[in-house]
């Protein structure tokens, strides 16, 4: 930086924006600059306004009131295309590009260069291995973009975002479903793009990347703009409290290192609900043995793709074994579709929302019925009052923020919409319930409540088997925890057994127990 330049004018400047929904004022006169060459973090419970403001930026939502500035001059953009016209791209959770069309392709979908009234192909290929050079990535760009992991995939989004030479790149959690290699790999390319000028706006819930890769911090409560913060002059503990508005519990500076409290009782209390011995499938597991017991919290810990969802969509019946038995209860048994494994009682909320889970058009009430009546039956349909009375029950238990029961789930925010997937797998009461990366886009308070309230469902008896890649959480809530490393099970070990530096050795360099 050179100090004799006076402060640089903001590239993006956001006035008094307010925007309402039914029932919901999302916005109310929130302000926004964005400088050239920053990341700039924009944090805040669930359903705080995050993604509706970033949606009136990029032409999704018109707001009611308020101005937005691009270079000093006032635009209205009218759509996704007519935003990224303008210079601000925008790259989402779910890559949102065609994953059978080649790299290069996705990259220039609408906008193919020509030579003699055809596509260039070969200048296309070439300007598309351009671009990912400038990101430091160098890979086959004529292959299918599935062919890739999704941290190409977003690579790729953004590439397409430099084509259009934009001046303002927007990320909306973009990072929830990568390992932590492939956020490394996405935070190397923002900061060079930050070198080259770019104003990179960023949505996440994890303190830990906000503090890693931020220069300012915009804070969101209520719809409302909190404050804005150099990143260095605010604590996490300080971040925490302003995004709920009252002083936090120290607990509630989650994100940072695990506690161990030792204080589960001997697992030789806990009575076996499910023993698997052998259970795998060729390519997706190595024969494994996992026991779930009453009482007790066991955590599968591992990379993605390390082989944890793997062994619980075979638990679950998702995907059939190939090897092994299953016992429950003393009886052996064989399940050819999750629906055998409801019948047995077991409830697994998976990590993919938007394809096994929420029914946009259903109200927050009918889906969070769905598993309930499935495992009831179609024909015995449960009635409306005890529907209602369950909805308003897990509305409240987890702090669901919705205007009412009825609203349809597709209105609710990314955080609630996966609060109530959670929820229609407790409404089941389940014996035993698989969490496959249930709090995946819960704001970090929440996240703490909601885990409180699965130990203490846990410690009235239900069996819970609890998947996540984020190592403090599955540290602090498991009483046993299984490695998984290169789809097989590594090593098994009691509550406070482990730290996190020792998981991750293990899962880096095997273990002495295999
Ligand atoms: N299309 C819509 N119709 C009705 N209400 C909406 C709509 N979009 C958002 N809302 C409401 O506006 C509020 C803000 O939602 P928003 O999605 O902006 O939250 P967020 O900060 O992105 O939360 P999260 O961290 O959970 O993603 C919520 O109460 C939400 O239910
Ligand atoms: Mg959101």
């Amino acid at each position: 930086m050179n100090n004799i330049t006076s402060a640089p004018a903001p590239v993006l400047e956001l006035r008094g924006i307010s925007k309402a929904f039914p029932g919901v004022q999302a916005l109310s006169g929130v302000a926004l600059n964005l400088y050239p060459g920053e990341v700039h973090t924009l944090m805040g419970q669930n359903g705080a306004g995050k993604s509706t403001l970033i949606k009136v930026l990029t032409g999704v939502y018109t707001p009611d009131q308020g101005q937005i500035l691009l270079e000093g001059r006032a635009i209205h953009p009218s759509s996704t295309l007519d935003a990224q016209n303008l210079g601000i791209s925008t790259v989402y959770q779910e890559v949102n590009l065609c994953p059978n069309l080649s790299v290069a392709e996705n990259i220039f979908i609408g906008r193919y260069p020509r030579k003699r009234g055809g596509i260039d192909w070969s200048a296309m290929q070439r300007q598309a291995v351009e671009l990912l050079e400038r990101m430091q990535i160098r890979i086959d760009v004529s292959l299918p973009l599935a062919h890739y992991p999704l941290a190409i995939q977003q690579m790729v989004a953004i590439s397409r975002a430099l084509l259009v030479s934009a001046k303002v790149l927007i990320l909306d959690e973009p990072t929830s479903s990568l390992d932590e290699k492939e956020v490394d790999l996405l935070f190397s390319v923002l900061r060079g793009l930050r070198e080259q000028g770019m104003a990179i706006l960023f949505v996440t819930h994890f303190l830990d990347q906000t503090y890693a890769i931020s220069d300012r911090i915009t804070v969101m409560r209520n719809g409302e703009r909190e404050g804005e913060y150099a990143c260095g002059e605010l604590s996490r503990f300080d971040l925490v409290n302003k995004m709920v508005g009252a002083p936090a519990s120290s607990a509630a500076d989650a994100g940072g290192s695990a506690t161990v409290t030792a204080t589960a009782a001997a697992p030789s209390k806990f009575q076996t609900f499910l023993r698997a011995v052998g259970l795998g499938r060729k390519g997706a597991l190595s024969p494994m043995d996992i026991e779930l017991r009453q009482g007790e919290l066991l955590g599968l810990a591992g990379l993605l793709g390390s082989g944890r969802t793997e062994a619980a969509r075979l638990l679950f019946g998702a995907d059939k074994a190939d090897g092994g038995s299953i016992v429950i209860d003393g009886k052996e048994r064989s399940f050819t579709s999750p629906r055998d494994a409801i019948a047995a009682g077991i409830g697994f909320c998976s990590e993919d929302r938007k394809h096994e889970g929420a029914v946009l058009e259903l109200s927050v009430r009918e889906n969070l019925i769905l598993a309930l009546q499935a495992r009831t039956g179609i024909l015995r349909a449960i009635p409306l009052k005890r529907q209602q009375q369950l909805a308003e029950e897990y509305v409240k238990a987890l702090g669901i923020k919705t205007a009412s029961i009825e609203t349809p789930i597709g209105t609710l925010s990314g955080g609630n919409q996966q609060k109530v997937l959670l929820a229609r797998w407790l409404a089941t009461d389940p014996k035993m319930l698989i969490l496959d990366e249930p709090t995946r886009g819960i704001d970090v308070r929440a996240k703490q409540e909601i885990m409180d309230y699965v130990t203490a469902l846990c410690r009235k008896g239900m069996a819970i088997l609890f998947i996540s890649s984020e190592l403090p959480e599955v540290l602090r809530v498991s009483d046993r925890i299984v490695i998984m490393r290169d789809r097989k099970a590594g090593g098994e070990y009691p509550r406070g057994a482990l730290d996190e530096s020792s998981v991750l050795q293990v899962i880096a360099a095997g273990d002495a127990h295999e």
